[in-house]
């Protein structure tokens, strides 16, 4: 299958194959040719340029995107997507004056969505995600991260883990993995967290990566959940069976998580709602990618990450949905656009950047996926008709998004 694209009023996101990441005030610029085209065939970018520079090439499909921009699909590299039923009670708890983690004390949050998917079929879990996840493609998502951590017992977390599976090979989309080991502490372990710690790291993680079920690992680092004592035997152990840190730090606490991820070497730290200079400072000469979670804010009313000081510091930032039933049932990365640029003030270069380019590195898939460039996948948003793409976050919740192209498929 081949598909032409021609007339493009604008390509956003043209990059040299060896760029992989962008940082600091890079993150300012975004390379664009305006009045383009595109050749794709079968699910690979092969050809692209300026349309004075087009040449006669036979397609299958033409498209013509007179009016329209095109740039790279999201790369969301952080989300929840498999977990089983909602907690929309819970959200009308917090409305009535609950905050987010006296549920938790009162074991509702994570304990309660562990609790509904246990007792969710294969199946049924496997039909709610999928709905999710075609959803999320079409606004715009060709590339998404999923975790585990809602099944708080090695066979649950082995369900998700075969569901995610499952998903990757279904879906056009592209999934990368992450064994959330140490979500919460279940209700049996309420006064024993060394023994559920210790089933993580003696049942949990070798059982999974026996089972080539996961490429990531992740702990939810924060307080009344895993001190960095667990942090780092669970990140330790992890890696001895080949899974790469990826962890939740800093989202209410900070005190000390960003710095021992960064001494294992994690992909990405995620949330940084609460960060302090040392934190900061811990990041830089590093490869570990800091992301950014605004829905996830947003829907919980706590601070939003601070993009600025983390960028103007000459790090990269990246922007992820976090798509969970408790802190943020939302996988719309366009709003997640939107909301860094209103919230975290956040230019929409920069933000275009750490959704697409900077995501793809968060995942470490940044060398096939979130930029134009030839001999990439081919994971496309084509806008509706627009004046600039500074329309995109400006024009927040509405739908700026006429057709999405995943893996060379143009989605219905
Ligand atoms: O990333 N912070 C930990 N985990 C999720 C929320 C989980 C939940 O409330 O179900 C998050 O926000
Ligand atoms: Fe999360």
């Amino acid at each position: 299958m081949s598909i032409l694209i021609i007339n493009i009023k604008e390509l956003i996101q043209v990059r040299e194959h060896n760029v992989t990441i962008v940082k600091g005030a890079d993150m300012k610029i975004l390379p664009t040719i305006k009045n383009a085209y595109l050749i794709i065939e079968h699910d690979t970018i092969v050809e692209y340029g300026p349309m004075s520079d087009y040449i006669d090439y036979h397609a299958e499909e033409v498209i013509d995107a007179k009016g329209k921009m095109v740039l790279p699909a999201w790369c969301d590299s952080h989300t929840h997507i498999v977990y089983a039923g909602d907690r929309s009670q819970e959200f009308v708890d917090r409305i009535n004056g609950l905050i987010y983690e006296e549920i938790a004390e009162r074991g509702g949050g994570i304990l309660n969505s562990a609790e509904v998917l246990q007792n969710t079929s294969e199946e049924d879990l496997y039909q709610q995600s999928l709905k999710r996840l075609n959803r999320v493609m079409q606004l715009g998502t060709g590339a998404v991260e999923i975790k585990s951590g809602y099944g708080l017992t090695v066979e649950a977390e082995l369900k998700m883990l075969r569901v995610i599976k499952r998903l990757k090979k279904e879906s056009l989309a592209t999934i990368k993995t992450t064994l959330l080991a140490a979500h919460a502490v279940p209700k049996e372990f309420k006064d024993n967290k060394k023994g559920f710690v210790d089933l993580v790291v003696s049942e949990m993680i070798p059982e999974v990566a026996k089972s080539k079920l996961a490429d990531y690992i992740d702990v939810f680092c924060e307080k009344g959940y895993f001190d960095l004592e667990d942090t780092d035997r669970i990140l330790t152990s992890g890696k001895a069976f080949g899974l790469i840190p990826k962890i939740h730090v800093n989202q209410f606490n900070a005190f000390g998580g960003v710095a021992l991820a960064v001494r294992h070497k994690a992909l990405s730290v995620d949330h940084l709602e609460e960060m302090r200079t040392e934190d900061i400072e811990a990041l830089k000469n590093s490869i570990t990618m800091p992301v950014a979670l605004p829905s996830c804010s947003y829907f919980l009313s706590i601070p939003y990450s601070p993009a600025r000081q983390i960028m103007d510091a000459g790090l990269p930032l990246a922007l992820a949905t976090d798509y969970n039933p408790g802190s943020t049932p939302s996988g719309n990365m366009n709003f997640v656009v939107s909301t860094a640029c209103i919230k975290l003030r956040m230019t929409p270069e920069e933000a275009i950047n750490a959704a697409t380019i900077n995501g793809a590195y968060a995942m470490g898939i940044s060398n096939q996926y979130g930029s134009i460039c030839r001999g990439k996948k081919a994971n496309l948003i084509i806008t509706k008709e627009i004046e600039s793409y500074n329309n995109l976050p400006y024009a927040f919740g509405d739908n700026l998004i006429d057709t999405v192209i995943i893996s060379g498929k143009v989605l219905d």
